[in-house]
This record gives structure tokens, sequence and C-alpha cells, in this order.
């Protein structure tokens, strides 16, 4: 098959990171035939200094005429003393969700058994694995409401309407249905006024649409507690955009690190955008050590999601199985004093395991 990708290094370690799945990318098509035609655009803070803005409205067209788009990550030191709607994540990343649609954001969260040592759970916590899947609202709630600062304060508005809550607990049920078939939902229903309406239509979707998926609920606070002392509790986590962007930095993180969890940010349509949900990682950029598997794992996720590719996207899942159990480590993954390598030799373990 014939697809054309939009590649959006971006910023600090994502051109590394990025570069990594473009290869696995290749390497999957070449094995089965298919033809990847890959598009480099300017995006973030790469693309201020190269273009004056950091979403070009070329990369947003090229974006909009894609199967899909795969992006790393944007934003650095050198960009944050700009005006807030200037710099990178507000002028560039989620004016692109928003202008693409892309308002389910799937982020799994897999701690691999041979990555047990990795995680900073106890082992008898992480027994069996973890295996859950953040269900993220991503283009609503207080990333997009009403904005603004005065002298003396400042705000930022949290609003939900029914469609939008409704939307995203539909896709939060289907996924649970072909998982195990429980979905956590996570709100402030005990303080905020969005919260009420976003579980009453949890509710109602669940108990009108989905009454063979377990529902249950908790606070936010309550959840993050939760993660570290029972995390295997979880399979779907229906959350907003907010507590979405918290819980999944934790849960990238009890199962082995922030390197390791992809994401798709999907809309009713098969086309997706596909990123890390790590940033740009400053302090280690340029350094030649980030760990591309969470990029690797998402191009996997744009085969399965965007292109009905399933067997080749098990396919880089065993791949990287393989790599980690042949105990390739980048430091991010490696035991305090361990053996390990860097982004490239990670990149092709991956690949010779394919
Ligand atoms: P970060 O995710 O970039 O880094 C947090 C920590 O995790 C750092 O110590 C970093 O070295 C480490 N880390 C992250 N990814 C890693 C990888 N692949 N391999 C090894 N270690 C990794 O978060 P931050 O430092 O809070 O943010 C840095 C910049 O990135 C900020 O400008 C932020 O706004 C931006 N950001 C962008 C995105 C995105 O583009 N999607 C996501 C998050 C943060
Ligand atoms: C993420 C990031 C972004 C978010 C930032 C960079 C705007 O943290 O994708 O998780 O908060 O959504
Ligand atoms: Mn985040």
């Amino acid at each position: 098959m014939k697809k054309t990708i939009v590649v959006l290094p971006g910023d600090g370690i994502g051109p590394e990171t990025t570069a990594a799945a473009v290869e696995v990318l290749r390497a999957v098509a070449a094995r089965h035939g298919h033809e990847f035609v890959f598009r480099p655009c300017l995006f973030g803070g790469c693309a201020i200094d190269a273009a004056g803005e950091a979403l070009p409205p070329e990369t947003l067209a090229a974006c909009r005429a894609a199967d899909a788009v795969l992006l790393g990550a944007v934003g650095g030191p050198k960009w944050d003393r700009l005006p807030a709607d200037k710099r990178p994540e507000r002028g560039a990343l989620l004016p692109l969700r928003k202008e693409l649609g892309l308002f389910c954001n799937l982020r799994p969260a897999v701690l691999h058994e041979a990555l047990r040592d990795a995680s900073p759970l106890r082992r008898e916590l992480t027994e069996g694995g973890i295996d859950l899947v953040v269900v993220r609202e991503l283009t609503g709630g207080i990333y997009f409401g009403e904005r603004g600062t005065a002298e003396t304060e400042a705000w930022d508005v949290m609003r939900y309407s029914v469609p939008e809550v409704e939307r995203i607990a539909r896709k939060a049920f289907a996924l649970a249905r072909t998982r195990r078939g429980k979905v956590t939902n996570v709100d402030k229903h005990n303080v905020l006024a969005s919260s009420r309406l976003w579980r009453a239509t949890v509710e109602r979707v669940g108990n009108g649409e989905f009454p063979d998926v377990a529902l249950d609920h908790l606070y936010v606070d309550n959840a993050a507690q939760q993660l570290v002392r029972n995390p295997r509790r979880f399979d779907v986590i229906l959350t907003g955009n907010l507590f979405g962007d918290i819980l999944s930095d934790e849960a990238a993180t009890i199962a082995g690190s922030l390197g390791m969890l992809p994401s798709a940010s999907l809309r009713e349509d098969s086309f997706g955008l596909y990123e890390p949900i790590h940033g740009s990682a400053p302090d280690i950029a340029g350094k030649g050590i980030a760990n591309p598997l969470a990029a690797i794992l998402s191009a996997a996720m744009m085969l399965r999601h965007s292109f009905g590719l399933a067997n080749e996207a098990a396919e880089i899942e065993r791949a990287v199985g393989v790599a980690l159990d042949a105990g390739v480590r980048t430091p991010d993954i490696a035991p305090p004093g361990g053996k390990s390598v860097g982004t490239e030799e990670m990149a092709s373990a991956v690949l010779h395991a394919l």
C-alpha cells in the first residue's frame, strides 16, 4: 500500500528519536512491499528560527493532505521567553491538534517483563506486568478554554460540553471491549462543575451503550496514588486533557521510562498523529542517548490505527521486545551503573530483530 507520512521532527531530541522511527518504518515497508512517502516539515522552535512561526501554513497544509503524521517533540529553553501564544507548545502543538480535530489521545503504558527493574515500583507491585491505556481528551478542557491575564491575576477556564465528553467516552468504552472490559473514569467531580458534567455523561454513555463494560470512577488525586500503589487495577483510564497529561507521565515512569511511552492522536476517520508522550528533553538533546522506543512504538501505532496494518505493527512491537530481552538499554532504562547504548544502537537492535 502507498501512504504519505508527514514527519515533524521538531526540537531537542525530536530529530534523533524520529529518525529512528522513520528507519523502522522504511524497513517494514521494504519487507512487506509497502510504499511510504515521507514528507519532512518545519514545526516548533526550529520553524520559528527558520520561518518566523511555530506552525507554518505549509506545514499545516501538508499534514491535512497526508495519511498520517509522525511527530518528535517541540520546545526548549531557547523559546521559553517568547510570548505564551508564540512559543512552540502553544503556537504549534496545540493548534495542530485542534486544527486536525484530534480529540482522542491513546497513551498505552506497558511494562515489559525485561524492564521490571527499570520501574521505580517494588517488584511485587508489578508482578504480572502493567498494561493500561490512558484515553486522554485532547482538544478541549483547560488547554483550550478562555484565558486572560490582567495586572495582578490570570485565569484559564476548564470547559467541557456534552458532545465532547460523549465522543471521547465512546472511544474509551469501545477500546475497553477489545481489552479487559474495564473503564476507570478519572475526574474531580467533588469540586469541579466540568467534572460533574463529565461524570454524568460518562455514566450515561456507559450504562446506555456499553452495559457490558465495567465502569468505576476515581478522583484524580486518588488515581495518582493508586497508579503507584496498585497499577494492575487499571485497564482503560478515561480522563480529560489536563489530568491525562499528568497521569500519562506517571504511567510512563512506572512502566520503565518516559522514553518508552508512545501515543496516537485520533479522530473519527483513519487519519492520525503519532508522537511519543515525552518532550524535547533539552538536558540530553544532541548527546545521542535518547531512548527511541517511544517514537518507534508510535510508528507501530500508526500502522495499526491509520493504515490497518496490525501484523506489521505487532512485528515492530515484537522487535522492541526482542531488543529489550537481549538486554539492550539506553541510559534511562539501564540499571544504575549498568551498560547502556545510544539512540542509534537501540534503533539498530530493533531493526536487527525485525
Ligand atoms: P521532557 O519529557 O522533555 O523531559 C523530562 C525528563 O525525561 C528529562 O530528564 C528527559 O531527559 C527525560 N526524557 C524524556 N524523553 C526521553 C527519552 N526519549 N529518552 C530518555 N530520557 C528522556 O519534559 P520537560 O523537560 O518538562 O520539557 C522539555 C520541553 O519539551 C519543554 O519545552 C516542554 O514544553 C516540551 N514538551 C513537548 C512535548 C511534545 O512536543 N509533545 C511533550 C512534553 C514536553
Ligand atoms: C504532551 C505535552 C504537551 C501537552 C505540551 C508540550 C503542550 O506535555 O503531549 O504530553 O501538555 O499536551
Ligand atoms: Mn505531557
